[in-house]
């Protein structure tokens, strides 16, 4: 790794904890119920992290840009959670993904424009978290105790983004398998802005798997393929056992997006050992200004080592201050 790599972390560790402990500062009992979460698995660990240290830099890079360009953005997050994420094996809290979208975006321009997203659209179905969640957010985030295909949600989006001169949305979609509609996403798609979209490629990979398999217990219905897909294009796949691999899925998938977005980049986001992965899949327009922004995190993201993951918690939390010992 070349120190302008090692320096390109760096700094972007050092922007995820600053993020994390203002955080922290705002809500402090929720940092504390958090740090309670006991579990010492190091690999969700390093997917969390990996994927909020993008989330944060594409969500700096945009609101930078789309400030500028558009008279009101909106942050959309259909599976919100608390607000905060506890790194597994780190025994560290970190700002989850409304709170990074609150604090990420730089706050004031050299021509003193703020580049704070205009509204917070949060969707999280479990009462408890989205309670926690509403004690940190502020008074412009509308947050819905709905599952995020309830039509009511794309109905409060439409009409607030028909309400605006020239609107424009960031949306982060954040499942834990395949809990996103294709319909969903579809009249989500049809409105200006950009998603990131995981698509989470290993438990998609484990349902499918028992979808095929010859036990009869337990198998998943098609109809969760079938909204997930908005159609039966997944079931061109062979099954594993004939060839078939999730990555035919991913790709199914990603070009179902084309008609909606030309520029569809899919960042491949692992566990250590390898034994856990998912994509996440940034969606944008053609010409879209942040494209070479997007790329750099990609080949970062992708090109790290299982080592280098655990020197970057080090430095994350503490235990190493600097990355001088990786020459
Ligand atoms: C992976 S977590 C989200 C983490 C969050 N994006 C972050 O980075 O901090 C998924 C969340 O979606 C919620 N959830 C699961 N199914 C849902 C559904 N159908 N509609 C809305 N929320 C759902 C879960 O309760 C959980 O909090």
């Amino acid at each position: 790794m070349s120190k302008k790599e090692l320096d390109w972390w760096k700094k972007r560790i050092g922007i995820l904890k600053g993020l994390s402990e203002q955080a922290q500062e705002f809500c402090p009992e929720i940092a504390e119920a958090a740090k309670n979460y006991q579990n010492n698995d190091e690999n969700v660990g390093a997917w969390s992290f990996l994927k909020l240290l993008t989330l944060a830099y594409y969500i700096n890079v945009y609101t930078t840009i789309a400030q500028k360009n558009f008279s009101d953005i909106f942050y959309i997050d259909l599976f919100a959670g608390d607000g905060f994420n506890n790194l597994r094996g780190l025994n560290e809290v970190i700002a989850g993904s409304p709170v990074i979208a609150r604090i990420a975006p730089q706050k004031e321009t050299k021509e003193g424009i703020s580049k704070d997203f205009t509204e917070f659209i949060l969707v999280e179905q479990d009462a408890k978290k989205a309670e926690r969640l509403s004690k940190i957010m502020p008074e412009n985030a509308t947050i819905f105790t709905k599952d995020a295909n309830d039509s009511a949600v794309m109905e409060y989006i439409e009409k607030r983004m028909a309400a605006c001169r020239k609107p424009h949305y960031f949306a982060f979609i954040d499942p834990y398998c395949m809990q996103i509609k294709w319909s969903t996403l579809e009249r989500l798609m049809n409105l200006p802005g950009d998603l990131i979209i995981n698509f989470m490629t290993t438990p998609i990979s484990r349902v499918w798997g028992s979808f095929h398999s010859e036990v009869k217990e337990d198998k998943p219905g098609r109809e969760i393929f079938d909204e997930f897909f908005g159609d039966d294009s997944w079931l061109h796949v062979p099954p594993a056992r004939d060839g078939g691999k999730v990555e035919d899925l991913l790709e199914i998938y990603v070009n179902k997006i084309e008609p909606y977005r030309k520029k569809r980049i899919p960042i491949k986001v692992r566990g250590l050992s390898g034994n856990f992965c998912y994509h996440m899949i940034v969606v944008t327009k053609e010409y879209c200004p942040w494209e070479d922004a997007i790329n750099r995190v990609k080949t970062r993201v992708e090109s790290v080592t299982d080592a280098r993951i655990k020197n970057l918690f080090d430095i994350f939390n503490g235990r190493q201050g600097t990355l001088d010992d990786f020459y």
